[in-house]
């Protein structure tokens, strides 16, 4: 598929193509991000990635051949694979988020090390590789609590990469977002930076919208430099809906697959109302949030307003994925659209990605939203939006749609590897560009790493 050029595809369209087809194929031979891998490109690097977002589904793992740098960066996905942390294992790590005592917090750092160890040597198994091949491991961690906002402000990735680089004997670059932190910043999103390498079109704005725990989003106008894009947090992802399909269910689902529940319930108005009085919707950029915000209070409260209102358990369910929807909607509308330059044409792509991209009922509410009057009495104001916004996903691009995440940490190690900055200073509010990550050198082969130049000012 990476064969194809884009300027074949775009000259000499075989008249059966529909639009969509043509877009998909441009995609594709854009990114190159293509399964599976056959042979090793010369000069390029195999990283693993490993990330594991707020939702605290399991790790997904990539090992990507990288090469080249910034908007000339090519990424090759040659393995994908999702480890589900085991029931037990998921609850600990959401009850440690909010009330984990020092002793377990201690050892959970230990045992998500191993977790993300074990994922590493996984992928690298899957993708036909020997860990020695595998230049480095990039690893997200898991958040563990989020306090961009504080009197101090911080955050807490656990997973410890001593483990990682220990248990697989390669290189480790971890705990990318303190240093944003120190440096200012709100330490998210970080994936503004992978999304401008891989995306950026030089025709068509383009909205990378995912949808995880969180939802986040990164705006790439055409042929944008970095100083360009915008990043930002749009509210909850699927964090809301897991917790109320949790509750609501006893615990026999932790998750709506597919978003069938939702499918079967009535949005109630008034409590979605309530829902999108919260404040942080309305917050300007640069802004982030987590489960200290969505997460066990907040549904709790939530919940509580839902049995006021007599609401069945399947309108709950579709209330609180309509939320998810139009609080993506709104943030486009707000903050996206409004800035969308006339000669930038009238058409946005929007490439969906992360979990809730398989949410088949968000993503009918989310292509309704846009048409619905409901945003413009919240917004008392009308909107200027595109004519048109397509809706992709990663999958249109030759990746799955939850692998994104892990590839973007795949190249904030390969990125810091090779001494280069990778912040994106105006999504995440910090001061200036840094080189993200802590490297854990595999100790055989600290004197062989590739070279490190730390470039002044870069
Ligand atoms: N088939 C599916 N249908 C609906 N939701 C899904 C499906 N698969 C995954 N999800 C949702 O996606 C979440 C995981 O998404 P992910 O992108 O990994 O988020 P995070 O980065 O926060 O871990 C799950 O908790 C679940 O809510
Ligand atoms: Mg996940």
């Amino acid at each position: 598929m990476a064969e194809l050029s884009k300027g074949k595809s775009q000259r000499n369209p075989p008249r059966h193509q529909t639009e969509q087809q043509l877009v998909r194929r441009r995609a594709l031979a854009q990114t190159q991000c293509v399964e599976p891998h056959r042979k090793r490109t010369s000069g390029a690097q195999y990283i693993a990635g490993l990330m594991s977002g707020t939702s605290a589904d399991g790790i997904d793992a990539v090992v990507a051949e990288l090469q080249g740098s910034e908007r000339g960066l090519r990424a090759r996905v040659v393995a994908h694979t999702h480890e589900p942390f085991e029931a037990g294992l998921r609850r600990q790590i959401l009850r440690v988020c909010m009330r984990g005592t020092v002793a377990e917090i201690c050892e959970l750092n230990f045992v998500l090390g191993q977790q993300f160890a074990r994922a590493a040597l996984a992928v690298i198994r899957k993708a036909k590789l020997r860990p020695a091949e595998v230049t480095a491991i990039g690893s997200h961690g898991q958040t563990i609590h989020h306090l961009p906002n504080a009197r101090t402000p911080s955050t807490l990735q656990i997973g410890e990469p001593s483990v990682i680089a220990e248990q697989t004997g390669i290189t480790t670059v971890a705990d990318f977002r303190v240093r944003d932190v120190a440096a200012g910043g709100q330490g998210a999103p970080l994936v503004a930076y992978a999304d401008w390498a891989l995306f950026t079109d030089n025709s068509r704005p383009r909205i990378v919208q995912n949808i995880g725990g969180i939802a986040n989003l990164t705006f790439l106008p055409p042929g944008a430099e970095l100083e360009e894009v915008q990043a930002f947090d749009t509210g909850p992802g699927n964090m809301v809906i897991d917790a109320v399909a949790t509750e609501l269910s006893g615990g026999r689902r932790s998750f709506d697959k597919d978003g069938r529940w939702a499918d079967r319930g009535q949005v109630s108005e008034k409590l979605l109302a309530e829902l999108m009085a919260h404040p942080f919707l309305r917050r300007p950029p640069p802004k982030t949030t987590g489960r200290e915000e969505f997460g066990e209070p907040f549904v709790r409260r939530l919940l509580a307003s839902a049995r006021r209102m007599r609401l069945r358990s399947e309108d709950i369910v579709a209330t609180v994925t309509a939320f998810t929807a139009a609080s993506i909607a709104d943030a486009w509308d707000r903050f996206i659209f409004p800035a969308l330059k006339a000669k930038d044409g009238s058409k946005v792509e929007v490439i969906l990605g992360g979990g809730g991209a398989k949410n088949q009922t968000l993503r009918r509410m989310l292509s309704e939203s846009r048409r619905v009057g409901m945003r413009r009495t919240i917004l008392r104001r009308a909107v200027k939006r595109p004519n048109e916004i397509q809706i992709l996903t990663h999958e249109d691009f030759g990746m799955a749609n939850s692998a994104k995440e892990a590839l973007a940490f795949a190249i904030l190690a390969y990125e810091t590897l090779h001494g280069r900055a990778s912040n994106v200073p105006q999504a995440t509010g910090a001061r200036h560009r840094v080189v993200l990550g802590k490297i854990l050198p595999e100790s055989a082969r600290i004197l062989a790493l590739p070279s490190i130049r730390f470039e002044a000012g870069s």
